[in-house]
C-alpha cells in the first residue's frame, strides 16, 4: 500500500453557505457544510486528497458502486469545548474499522495519513460549522465506493474516499419505539454485518418502514438462526439493564463493533455497574419486563449516542420501559459527553 501523501490541495468556496443555516434548529445529517474531501484510487495507488467546494459528483453509469454496492462509510463526530478547541473522540479507531470494512467489500484500504490527515484539514477549514449548542456536533462521515465502471461482477479497479461534514442535532426526535423482528435478517454468519458496508442498512429500510407504519422507529434484530438473540438496531447497539446488571450481546460476524457501545462498556465498568458482554434471549428480556427486573433498554452509537428506549413491541405485544430517575442511560451519557465536549477528565485517553 502506497502510504506516503502529498500536501493536501485546497480549493476554497468563493462565498460560504453558513449565514443560511439555523445552528439553534439542526436536524440529523442534512445540511452540509462548504468543503469536502476527496481522494482518488487509481492505478493501484491512492492518489493526493484534494478539499473542495461541497458539490456533486460525476460518475459513468456503469461504476461499481450503482450495480454491486461496493461501498462502505464511518460515522464520526467533532466538538468544539468553550475554550474552542475542536476534539475527535476516537478517530483511529474509526480508521482501523473503516479499513476491516473495506477488506471485507474487497475495497482498497486506506491509509492512515490520508484519512488522519485529510479529516483534520478539512474539519479545521470548517471550523466555524461545528455547533456549540448542547446535543449539536458536528458529524463526519467518511466513506469509499466503487467509481471504476464496469458490468463484470469483480472489484472496481477505481474507487473515491470521500469527507463530507454536516453539523447535526439529535438522531431521534422524541421517543424510541423499537421491534423486535423475527422474520428479516441484518445479517449471518460468514456476512458482513460487522461491516460498515452501505448495503448493511438499504437492507434494513424495508422491515423498517413495515415496523413504522405500526408506529416503531427502529427494528432490532435478532440473530438470523432462530430470532432467538437480540443483537443489534438499525443506527445503533443495543444495552438492556436488567436488575443493577447492563447487558450487551458479543461483537460477531454478525454485530457492529461499535465506538460508542465499547465505550460506554467501559466507562460502565469504571463506575462500578455491573457489566455483562453475552447472548440476550429475547425471552429473557420479555420474562424480564413481565416481572418488572427489565429497567432499561437504550442504543449507543456515533449518531445515537446513547438512546434511551421507551418502549419494544414483540409479537403483537408493547412493553414500556420504568422511567427512572437515575437511569443508566442518563449517566453513561453524561460521561461519554463530558468526555467528548471536553468538560470532564479523560482517564481512557480517547479524546484526540
Ligand atoms: C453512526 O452512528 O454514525 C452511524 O453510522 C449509523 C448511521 C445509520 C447513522
Amino acid at each position: 500500500m502506497n502510504t506516503t501523501m502529498q500536501k493536501i490541495s485546497i480549493e476554497k468556496v468563493k462565498t460560504s453557505k453558513i449565514d443560511q443555516v439555523d445552528f439553534d434548529n439542526l436536524d440529523f445529517g442534512s445540511v452540509f457544510t462548504d468543503h469536502m474531501l476527496v481522494c482518488d484510487y487509481k492505478n493501484g495507488a491512492w492518489e493526493t486528497p484534494k478539499i473542495i467546494p461541497y458539490q456533486p459528483i460525476s460518475l459513468e453509469p456503469s461504476a461499481k458502486i450503482f450495480h454491486y454496492g461496493q461501498s462502505i462509510f464511518e460515522g464520526m463526530k467533532a466538538y468544539k469545548d468553550t475554550e474552542n478547541k475542536i476534539w475527535f473522540f476516537r478517530p483511529l479507531d474509526n480508521h482501523r474499522r473503516l479499513n476491516i470494512s473495506a477488506k471485507r467489500m474487497a475495497i482498497p484500504e486506506i491509509p492512515e495519513a490520508f484519512f488522519m490527515e485529510g479529516l483534520k484539514a478539512l474539519v479545521k477549514l470548517d471550523e466555524k460549522w461545528i455547533p456549540q449548542k448542547d446535543g449539536s456536533s458536528l458529524y463526519i462521515r467518511p466513506f469509499i465506493f466503487a467509481s471504476g465502471k464496469g458490468f463484470h461482477a469483480s472489484p472496481a479497479d477505481e474507487y473515491k474516499f470521500i469527507i463530507c461534514l454536516a453539523p447535526s442535532g439529535s438522531y431521534f426526535s422524541g421517543k424510541v419505539k423499537v421491534l423486535i423482528e423475527e422474520k428479516y435478517s441484518r445479517s449471518a454468519n460468514g456476512g458482513v454485518g460487522y461491516a460498515k458496508a452501505g448495503g448493511n442498512y438499504a437492507g434494513q429500510f424495508y422491515p423498517t418502514q413495515l415496523a413504522a407504519q405500526k408506529g416503531y422507529s427502529q427494528v432490532i434484530w435478532t440473530d438470523d438462526n432462530n430470532h432467538e438473540y437480540i443483537e443489534e438496531a438499525g443506527a445503533m447497539n443495543i444495552f438492556v439493564r436488567i436488575g443493577d446488571t447492563l447487558i450487551t450481546g458479543p461483537t460477531s460476524d454478525r454485530i457492529l463493533d461499535g465506538i460508542t457501545r465499547k465505550s460506554i462498556l467501559q466507562i460502565a465498568e469504571d463506575e462500578g455497574i455491573p457489566t455483562e458482554v453475552r447472548k440476550i434471549t429475547v425471552s429473557e428480556v420479555v420474562e424480564a419486563a413481565k416481572n418488572g427486573s427489565l429497567k432499561e433498554m437504550f442504543g449507543a452509537g456515533t449518531a445515537a449516542v446513547v438512546s434511551p428506549i421507551s418502549t419494544f413491541g414483540f409479537r403483537d405485544v408493547d412493553y414500556d420501559l420504568p422511567e427512572l430517575a437515575e437511569s443508566y442511560a442518563t449517566r453513561l451519557k453524561k460521561r461519554i459527553t463530558d468526555i467528548q465536549f471536553n468538560r470532564a477528565e479523560d482517564p481512557f485517553g480517547w479524546r484526540y
